[in-house]
């Protein structure tokens, strides 16, 4: 194969793939088999160095999955109000066949934006003074600095701290009951916080003489996993909270014409959230004893959701039989495969792959062109820096054979560490915008390698009368 420098004069001259997997440089072995794994709903393990695509990967891979099918709801359990009930709805079934008239009740979700400005107000999106919409973490307007309704369960601890001084506020609340009127119908209506900063909103419709409007309320069922909702699910492996899922505490849990029903209470964990989809777990060793429940997950394909703290009324509740069918997709470093629990091991190797990735390339024209073509992807991802020149592509490109010796003592290879590769392109990019050259220029490149070395922790000494000497130093010899 000729290089693709042969008569390349800059990086815009080259054509970027669109497909996620072709947008992924020198791992071909990986992508094959991620590609057929996907397709038989086969686990996988990703193992390698940091920056090297595992997530891209596993991002690739969910894009070759049909949509969802079902969607879980929680029922309240009338005989017995801890145990609530579990109702998968498939689609060609569900609500959203009907039209609106027939249905009694029915969930959706909404951006904080379009919610009813009173609602909005209350749950601390939007501003009382000025109307504009930030987060409830933020204690006060970001348009107008009004103070305004806030999450302190959502804000850090200055802010809280903030709020607490601040006695004169009330806090935003994550759930808000209303009685509206749709078309001619009356609806009791009720806003509830969820994740991804939206809102999900339920609607009963009242019936005259049948329930209380607190019972209405109570009644309606709760939406779990949304059908239209993202099942590319990604968590560190730092919280099982998060994994496994939760029930809320609630002051008046036990009281149910009190309190707030046990099913309404319920979060999914991302095991959950992922039914259907994949589920991507960074770092899966940082579980700990945690992957056991991981792996029972994965066998029985449900897995009950109740309350992690005993203190917490929620700690009553469980709700059994809750669908969790996903593939997963785990990513760990080499060094730490050790710490993955054998059984978890086992369980991918049976029902899937383990994979080991690349951290580098033999330097051949062909893996030239890669690293032209990631060149080019990373400036246009970025969308804030030039193309470069080939002279500068030449430098990067040296670079990441330097980066091959140092870290993987490979010569004559380029380095697969692109996420660091990349952050090189971006500050040779930042140096040509400062200097308003139209294209990144070789010299950018020199600087940025320097300045993309991070601080130097064995040799903190070196800065310390505000030289980075090491800046002068040869980084890889
Ligand atoms: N093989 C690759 N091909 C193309 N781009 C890559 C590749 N590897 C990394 N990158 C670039 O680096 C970025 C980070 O990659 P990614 O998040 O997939 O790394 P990772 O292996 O998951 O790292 P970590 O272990 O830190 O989670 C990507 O968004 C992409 O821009
Ligand atoms: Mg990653």
């Amino acid at each position: 194969m000729t290089s693709i420098l042969d008569g390349l004069e800059t990086t815009a001259q080259v054509t970027t793939p669109k497909n996620p997997f072709q947008r992924i440089i020198g791992q071909e072995h990986a992508v094959s088999i991620v590609q057929s794994a996907v397709k038989q709903r086969r686990h996988v393990l990703l193992c390698g160095v940091p920056g090297i695509g595992k997530s891209m990967l596993a991002k690739a891979a969910y894009t070759l999955l049909s949509p969802p099918k079902q969607e879980i709801r929680l029922r309240r359990n009338k005989s017995q109000p801890d145990r609530p009930i579990v109702v998968i709805s498939k689609h060609e079934n569900g609500p959203e066949n009907q039209s609106v008239e027939d249905r009694s009740s029915f969930s959706f979700y909404l951006s904080p934006d379009r919610l009813p400005i009173d609602i909005s107000i209350k749950m601390g999106y939007r501003c009382p003074k000025c109307g504009e919409i930030s987060s409830p973490a933020d204690p006060s307007c970001l348009d107008c600095g009004a103070t305004k309704r806030c999450d302190w369960l959502g804000s850090d601890s200055y802010h809280a701290l903030f709020r607490i001084l601040d006695v004169g506020s009330e806090p935003a609340l994550r759930t808000v009951t209303s009685l509206e009127e749709i078309a001619g119908v009356s609806y009791h209506t009720m806003y509830e916080q969820s994740n991804n900063n939206e809102i999900s909103v339920t609607r009963r419709r009242v019936e005259e003489g049948v329930n209380t409007e607190q019972e209405q309320i109570t009644d309606a069922e709760r939406v779990l996993v949304a059908k239209d909702s993202c099942r590319f699910i990604r968590v560190s492996g730092a919280s099982h909270v998060e994994l496994l899922g939760d029930v809320k505490h609630d002051p008046y849990g036990s009281a149910e014409s009190l309190g707030m029903a046990a099913h309404l209470r319920v979060i999914p964990g991302a095991i959950h959230e992922a039914h259907e989809g994949i589920l991507y777990i960074d770092e899966v060793s940082a579980l700990g004893p945690h992957q056991s429940h991981l792996l029972t997950a994965m066998q029985d394909r449900i897995y009950p959701i109740s309350g992690h703290n005993p203190l917490s009324s929620g700690a009553a509740v469980r709700v059994d039989n809750v669908p969790c069918e996903f593939i997963l997709f785990a990513s760990c470093n080499p060094e730490n495969i050790g710490a993955i629990l054998p059984a978890l091991r086992s369980r991918i190797r049976g029902y899937g792959y383990e994979i080991m990735l690349m951290s580098w390339m033999k330097k051949n024209n062909e893996n030239i062109n890669n690293v032209v073509r990631f060149i080019s992807q990373t400036v246009e991802e970025d969308g804030k820096i030039p193309h470069l020149t080939v002279n500068s592509i030449e430098e990067v490109i040296s670079v990441a054979e330097k980066m091959a010796i140092h870290y993987d003592g490979q010569r004559n290879a380029l380095t697969l560490r692109l996420r660091e590769l990349g952050g090189l392109i971006r500050i040779a990019g930042d140096l040509a915008v400062q200097d308003s050259a139209q294209l990144v220029q070789p010299e950018h490149v020199k600087k940025a390698e320097v300045l993309s070395r991070g601080i130097d922790l064995e040799n903190l000494h070196s800065y310390s009368y505000g030289v980075p000497e090491a800046a002068s130093r040869d980084y890889f010899f």
